[in-house]
């Protein structure tokens, strides 16, 4: 795998002479992101992996090593709040690949609170990693893609489709990514890029411990909120004690990478397409709170 000089670039471009399709994945030193890096390998891609902190590359570069994919793998630095280094980022990329034939949008932050609970500060906070981000580098992507007759896909989440108790901030910024894809997908078809979004539901990864949750203090701040967000929380607890493994929703981002016609939602397992299920059919809005609901009784 190519590593980061201290620019935050890498230290063996000139891949133009590598033929083949090239991804750049945003949020890949860890969880989702990680996996599909090396999916993408795996399936042939020359695959861009960005993170905001390269020297945290140690985790994705072991484990393209062990899938024998290292030499498919180039470390950027990207941090998606940071509209220079997007731009600098995807001219780089394509300086260097030739070329740009996809896109996954990954890194994302989650946030835990209700409103009462979180300051505007928090909101904004939220919506500039899970939506802005994607705005910014989707934007600067585009150009490319119209040229490659390439690909969009965004990791939203089963959370982008249902709002969920005390998940107000970051189901705002999943549903705005929602509303922003499936407002382009039209828009781009006609320039010829496609345009999907991955809702995955609970993923094993490193989501819940980068949130740094004090659940006790959290609770014990929650004055009148305090038994329904305890009931969310064993709620949710036992949905991420069956979580799908990273691995598993990464090969199903590769699958919309590699087919001929994506569909435009795409879940990542039966449990999250079983729930999105729900809204998707509730015309009225009343099954949803009704479901919702029993997560903080
Ligand atoms: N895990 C789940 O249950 C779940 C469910 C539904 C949707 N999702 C979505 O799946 C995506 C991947 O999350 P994950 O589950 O793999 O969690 P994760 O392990 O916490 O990975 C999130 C990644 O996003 C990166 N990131 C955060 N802020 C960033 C920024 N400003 N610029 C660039 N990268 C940034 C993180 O980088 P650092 O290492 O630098 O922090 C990390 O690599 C997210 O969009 C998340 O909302 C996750």
């Amino acid at each position: 795998m190519t590593s980061p000089n201290p620019a935050g670039s890498t230290d063996q471009p000139g891949s133009t002479d590598q033929p083949g399709r090239t991804v750049l994945i945003t949020g890949t030193s860890t969880g989702i992101g990680l996996a599909t890096a090396v999916a993408a390998a795996r399936a042939g891609w020359n695959t861009v992996a960005t993170m905001r902190d390269p020297g945290r590359a140690d985790a994705l570069r072991r484990a393209a090593e062990e899938a024998g994919v290292a030499d498919r793998i180039q470390v950027k630095r990207l941090d998606v709040v940071d509209p220079a280094l997007v731009a600098a980022c995807l001219e780089e990329t394509v300086a260097e690949h030739g070329r740009l034939d996809a896109l996954v949008n990954n890194a994302g932050a989650g946030k835990v609170g209700t409103v009462e609970q979180t300051s505007t500060r928090e909101f904004r906070d939220t919506m500039e990693v899970n939506f802005f981000g994607v705005v910014e580098v989707t934007r600067a992507a585009l150009p490319h893609l119209r040229a490659s007759g390439g690909r969009i896909l965004t990791v939203t989440s089963v959370g982008g489709v249902i709002g969920q108790p005390f998940n107000e901030p970051y189901c705002a910024a999943k549903f705005a990514v929602e509303g922003f894809m499936e407002s382009l997908a039209p828009v781009a078809a006609t320039v010829g890029v496609g345009v999907s979004v991955i809702e995955p539901g609970a993923v094993a990864s490193e989501f819940v411990t980068s949130q740094g949750l004090d659940i006790p203090a959290m609770v014990g701040r929650a004055g009148p909120y305090a038994a329904a967000l305890q009931a969310y929380i064993d709620h949710v607890m036992g949905l991420f004690s069956s979580a799908q493994p990273a691995a598993q929703a990464a090969a199903v981002i590769v699958e919309a990478l590699e087919a001929e016609h994506p569909a435009f939602r795409i879940q990542t397992s039966d449990w999250a397409r079983q729930f999105t299920g729900t809204k998707l059919a509730d015309n009225d809005g009343y099954s949803v709170v009704a479901l919702t609901s029993e997560w903080v009784r």
